[in-house]
């Protein structure tokens, strides 16, 4: 083949194009458009037909990004991937039958993903851009994953945040990201359950939960949310919808097999059951789900990221056989799937009374 001289790649849509460039014979052969050696390589391949050897280059290629996934510059990374997992060494290594168990989103996580929600880096910025978060604000980030959107708010806002989640697995990779970004002064992690909070009333002034409740019973989820928000404060959440009616099949492929048990509503439902919770001035945004498809993939996680878990992936034929059984479930799901991002302001104290402060509601058993 040549030595390689150097390999660039330039998405557009949902398209990359790969220039491999090689060193053959002591010529640069490349992009044709720009590399006039290239006609001398196609003189090269037709002397070797005529000897009976096949071709034995492609200089340009231009790829569906799915396609990408499965072509050889997606196996040169997983050298990278490798190197990755090896960095990871803190991290228990799972054995093949508990990453087959892992939830989706688990498993999301433990492939190096980090924007684990419906709308994707769009909706966390549309949540953050209602949010009027101060430097030295309290924000709790509940359901926080992996802490991406937790380590934002530290860094952007100079907020001090507290982002808890029910997983373990999640709160050792959250707390291992947390301290690659040095961010431990800002961001707190620790283990809590969104139906039953471990903090006072009204200790923060922000409160963020992006693709949680849907997990567990949402009105109860809901109240914990709005009741640990101070008055005036806001809360924000991502949610799952249906963007359009889902066929039978998509319905039992996503609620049934993927996410057994979740449960997510219209996006009036949502607003009634943040409106019951307690939030005034309830704003939404709304959108597709986008974070498995490729667009959004590449729109969360960067090019290299993407690039590093597709590598991952291909590491491990554990992870490779849970991400084929997910993405082949996933696409006829995907259609009818968006989210929804909630913001309100929790009503003060006046509203509260005439409404008969419903927030004092005592939390279900
Ligand atoms: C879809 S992921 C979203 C993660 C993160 N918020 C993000 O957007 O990247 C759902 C998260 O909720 C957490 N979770 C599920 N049930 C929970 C509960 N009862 N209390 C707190 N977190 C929970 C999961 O462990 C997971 O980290």
């Amino acid at each position: 083949m040549g030595e390689l001289v150097r390999e660039r790649s330039r998405s557009r849509g949902d398209r990359v194009r790969v220039w491999v460039e090689r060193k053959h014979r002591g010529r640069v052969l490349g992009d044709p458009a720009r590399e006039p050696a290239v006609a001398a390589a196609d003189l090269d391949d037709a002397r070797r037909r005529e000897v009976g050897q096949p071709p034995q280059r492609r200089e340009m290629r231009s790829f569906r990004i799915e396609d990408a996934c499965q072509q050889a510059v997606i196996l040169a990374l997983v050298n990278l991937a490798v190197l990755r997992e090896a960095e990871g060494g803190t991290m228990r290594r799972l054995e093949g039958h508990e990453i087959e168990q892992l939830d989706p989103y688990v498993f999301m996580a433990v492939i190096g993903k980090r924007v684990i929600h419906p709308g994707g880096r769009t909706a966390t910025e549309q949540l953050l851009r209602r949010a009027d978060i101060h430097e030295g604000d309290r924000v709790l980030d509940v359901g926080c994953g992996v802490a991406t959107t937790a380590i934002t708010v530290a860094e952007r806002f100079g907020a001090n945040v507290t982002a808890v989640d029910i997983s373990p697995l999640m709160l050792e990779r959250a707390r291992a990201n947390v301290r690659a970004r040095r961010a431990d002064d800002r961001v707190t992690i620790d283990e809590g359950d969104i139906v039953s909070l471990q903090f006072p009333d009204e200790s923060f002034d922000c409160v963020i939960a992006e693709a949680v409740t849907m997990f567990v019973e949402r009105e109860r989820a809901a109240r914990e949310l709005v009741r640990v928000c101070r008055r005036g404060g806001r809360v924000l959440a991502t949610e799952f919808m249906w963007r359009r009616p889902p066929t039978a099949e998509a319905r039992e492929i996503f609620l049934g097999q993927i996410c057994p048990g979740m449960k997510f509503d219209t996006v009036e439902d949502w607003v009634r059951i943040y409106q019951n919770a307690g939030l005034a001035d309830v704003r939404i945004d709304d959108g597709p789900f986008e974070m498995m498809t490729s667009r959004g993939f590449l729109q969360d996680e960067g090019r290299g990221g993407m690039l590093a878990i597709m590598g991952r992936v291909l590491s491990r034929p554990a992870y490779l056989k849970k991400m084929a059984w997910l993405m082949s479930r996933m696409r006829r799901a995907v259609p009818y799937l968006g989210y929804v991002a909630v913001a309100g302001e929790k009503q003060l104290a006046s509203s509260l009374d005439a409404a008969g402060s419903r927030v004092r509601e005592p939390v279900d058993a």
